[in-house]
């Protein structure tokens, strides 16, 4: 990821359009397991192709592949492991990266970007069915693995929101878009009071439903599927949470939503935007939300990373005060939120 603006190089060139090759390198050494095959020890490529059933020209192959690229060591013709690769790679780990690879490197994805240009001379996508159709298969995936990565983010949510609602009378919370549910559900867990209503599509909420189950706070959530501009609830809310949300709609869309949902909350309730932003700081530093941002181009119609100042003046635009913004280094989103009179 360049920090600042250097040269165009060979060497900047080369690896760019080679990047695909690591890509293909790490899905394919996920899909067949190779990291547990090495989990208990060193081995040469005749007995990781014996454990995986894999011919042994290809695995010979594939070993010295990932020894260049740096997730093995090779020595002589044994390869073993390198350090973390027990934590994220080997699929029995509590960090297993699998799942999270499989959504941000799997076919959704790149299929979507294979015409970047054609989205480019479009202004938005040419799928038929995109990431706005009801149904889309990526969000159950996006829901079912993304667990792992979310979490320091629900955390983080947590900690803005839970020490000012202690002083609330209730703590009932809207997430819209819930995905795997993670939030809201952290919200639940970290105050006995919390409910928690959970809108998306319903086989995502069937996901969500799960991780409830898991966290022991499926007492207090509730679940209402269908399209996030069609099915808002009449009831009030302390807290409405957009998650990763807003920026699959054009900054119009966002802000007739964001109004709409103001109207739902309690006096003094929150309304919080968490997002991946773009436009608060030059490109080369916001280098994965401006590659978020072309999959935005190219999976929506209209969909697009707003800034902070977006967001902001989208709850201004709502009647909110109070507004506040946090980040945290480490942490790629942003915490966005105003407040009801
Ligand atoms: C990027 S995920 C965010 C999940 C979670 N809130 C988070 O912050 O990680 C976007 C979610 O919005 C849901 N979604 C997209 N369009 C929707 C719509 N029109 N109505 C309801 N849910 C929608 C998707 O199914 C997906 O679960």
């Amino acid at each position: 990821m360049p920090e600042t603006v250097v040269p165009v190089s060979r060497e900047r060139l080369l690896s760019m359009m080679t990047a695909y090759k690591s890509t293909y390198l790490l899905r394919a050494a996920l899909e067949l397991k190779v990291f547990d095959s090495l989990a208990k020890g060193p081995a040469d490529p005749d007995d990781v192709a014996a454990m995986l059933r894999t011919n042994p020209r290809g695995t010979r192959m594939l070993l010295r592949a990932l020894a260049a690229a740096g997730l093995l060591r090779a020595e002589g013709e044994q390869f073993s492991l390198v350090d973390g690769a027990e934590e994220l790679l080997v699929s029995t780990s509590p960090q297993y990266c699998g799942g999270i690879i499989q959504v941000a490197a799997g076919d959704a994805e790149w299929d979507t970007m294979r015409d970047l240009a054609g989205a480019v001379r479009h202004g938005g996508t040419l799928l038929e069915t995109d990431a706005e159709s009801p149904g889309y298969p990526y969000w159950v995936d996006f829901a079912t693995h993304l667990t792992f990565a979310v979490r320091p983010s629900a955390e983080f949510v947590a900690e803005q929101i839970l020490p000012w609602a202690a002083s609330r009378e209730s703590l009932d919370v809207l997430d819209i878009g819930c995905g795997h549910g993670l939030l809201g559900f952290t919200l639940a867990k970290g105050d006995p009071r919390a409910t928690v209503t959970c809108l998306d599509w319903p086989e995502v909420l069937a996901v969500a439903e799960t991780y409830a189950d898991q966290l022991g706070v499926a007492d207090r959530v509730r679940y209402l599927p269908g399209n996030a501009f069609d099915v808002l609830p009449d009831a009030q809310y302390d807290v409405i949470l957009l998650g990763n949300f807003l920026f699959q709609f054009s900054a119009r869309r966002c802000a007739e939503l964001v109004r709409r949902l103001a109207a739902r909350l309690r006096p003094g309730g929150r309304l919080v935007i968490v997002s991946f932003t773009t436009g608060d700081q030059p490109p080369e530093r916001e280098f994965h939300a401006a590659m978020l941002n072309l999959l935005m181009l190219a999976w929506t119609s209209t969909g697009e990373l707003h800034s902070t100042t977006v967001y902001r003046n989208m709850l201004a635009g709502a009647g909110l005060t109070g507004l506040e913004t946090h980040d945290r280094p480490g942490l790629p989103l942003r915490y966005i939120a105003g407040h009801r009179a």
